[in-house]
């Protein structure tokens, strides 16, 4: 019966549709993504030519203008009117400056646009990837930064070039998901993040050629899927550390599922990703670990140097922090590790830390107000650091 499937697909989504397939428009002209091939809502395959993108944008651009209050539609005008007319990009190169705008146009489009241009944006990408990457003149690349300072045009395919960055690195390369060698340790009572999700601790320890750590923590809703699984991986001989979460790179869609697959090569990870992993993840090492917990797993986690992110131009991990000395009677918040230097992200775990977690065994106490507490100096100062 499984030979009929292929058939009968089309047939029953245009049932389902009351009989026939609208065309659409052209923005949606992606309907799926697999194993690197696009294809059409009829299954058609889709070849990303520079006709087919420059159709795509343009349709996603008229939508989002249909959308937009007079004024946006004035500074949409203004805006194409620049790049239709730049001298830099001229011909294909048009594309490259329509995908760096619509780059930043989506972040402020309504929400339901957002959501159905947003994961095509990376497949489009691969288009330009494809016949441009190489041949991009300097002067559109100028005209880029110019007015898109924080456009990058990333790589279509990143996965296999991320592991080598990090194997050349000596960070471990964690095998892919689910595997034998990923060992569970027990579930998080009291995390800190995801609240709305049971947490649960697996590791990896690496061969000895490539010492240090590994960690996998997925993180499932009531009904067991796993809706977020972030991966760490540490080298304890270079410090460097090594990112990855459930989304698959092609396509940019989360991978959820009670029991997913995962393959390493083709995750979003440190080049690639939008979230920024580092504004949590800093610190003398890449873990965010609590003493006495399934975390806290024994694992060859120590950093010989204040570890080093592998991943984009804004993944950082500055600090050391500076701390006052604190008055004799007080006690010192960096007397067993250092602080990074902190942001939003970065103060609410410290609150957490404060208020659950640190010193390890207590007592802890409130952020707001440490009141007697034996590090209530260092306490105000972080907190006088905070926004
Ligand atoms: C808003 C802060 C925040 C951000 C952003 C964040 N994490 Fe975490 N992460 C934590 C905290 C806190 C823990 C410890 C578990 C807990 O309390 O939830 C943790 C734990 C982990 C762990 C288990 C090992 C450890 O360090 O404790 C992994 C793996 C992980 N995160 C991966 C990632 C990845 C990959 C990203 C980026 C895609 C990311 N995290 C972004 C806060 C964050
Ligand atoms: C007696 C030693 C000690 C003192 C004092 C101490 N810590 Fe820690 N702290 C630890 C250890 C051990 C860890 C786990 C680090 C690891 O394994 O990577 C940790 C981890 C942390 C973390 C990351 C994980 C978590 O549970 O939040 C933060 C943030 C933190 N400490 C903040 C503080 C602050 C703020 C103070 C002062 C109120 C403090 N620490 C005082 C030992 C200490």
């Amino acid at each position: 019966m499984k030979f009929l499937l292929p058939v009968l697909l089309p047939i029953l989504m245009a049932l389902a549709n009351g009989g026939q397939t609208p065309p659409p428009i052209p923005a949606e002209y992606i309907a799926y993504a697999y194993h690197g091939q696009l294809f059409d809502r009829d299954f058609k395959p889709i070849e990303l030519t520079v006709d087919v993108i420059d159709a795509v944008q343009n349709s996603m651009i008229e939508e989002i203008y249909k959308a937009s209050t007079p004024l946006e539609k004035k500074q949409m005008e203004e805006w194409l009117a620049l790049i239709n007319g730049a001298k830099e990009v001229e011909g294909e190169y048009g594309v490259v400056a329509r995908h760096a705008y619509l780059d930043s146009l989506l972040w402020t489009a309504p929400g339901h646009l957002r959501e159905a241009y947003e994961w095509r944006m990376p497949l489009l990408r691969r288009g330009l990837w494809d016949f441009h990457l190489d041949s991009v003149h300097p002067q559109l690349w100028e005209f880029l930064r110019r007015y898109w300072p924080n456009f990058v045009l990333r790589p279509f395919s990143t996965g296999q070039q991320y592991i080598n960055a990090c194997e050349a690195e000596g960070v471990p390369i964690p095998p892919d998901w689910p595997h034998e060698d990923w060992v569970l340790r027990g579930t998080l009572t009291r995390p800190f993040i995801s609240t709305g999700l049971t947490a649960q601790v697996y590791t990896y320890s690496p061969p000895a050629e490539t010492p240090g750590a590994c960690y996998a923590l997925p993180r499932r809703d009531a009904s067991g899927s796993i809706q977020l699984l972030g991966i760490i991986c540490q080298s304890a001989t270079t410090g460097r550390a090594c990112f990855w979460d459930n989304i698959d790179e092609a396509t940019g869609r989360t991978i959820t599922g009670v029991n997913p697959s995962l393959v390493i090569a083709n995750l979003q990870n440190g080049f690639n990703l939008t979230e920024n992993c580092t504004v949590c993840h800093r610190g003398d090492n890449a873990f965010n670990i609590h003493p006495g917990t399934p975390l806290d797993a024994g694992l060859n986690t120590v950093s010989p140097v204040w570890y080093v992110p592998i991943g984009q131009a804004t993944w950082n991990n500055p600090g050391p922090i500076v701390m006052p000395d604190v008055p004799a009677g007080q006690r010192s918040c960096v007397a067993c590790h250092q602080l990074p230097e902190v942001n939003s992200s970065f103060c609410r775990l410290l609150r957490s830390a404060v208020e659950n977690t640190m010193p390890p065994g207590g007592p802890y106490t409130s952020w707001g107000s440490p009141g007697s507490s034996a590090y209530a100096t260092h306490i105000s100062f972080l907190r006088s650091r905070c926004p």
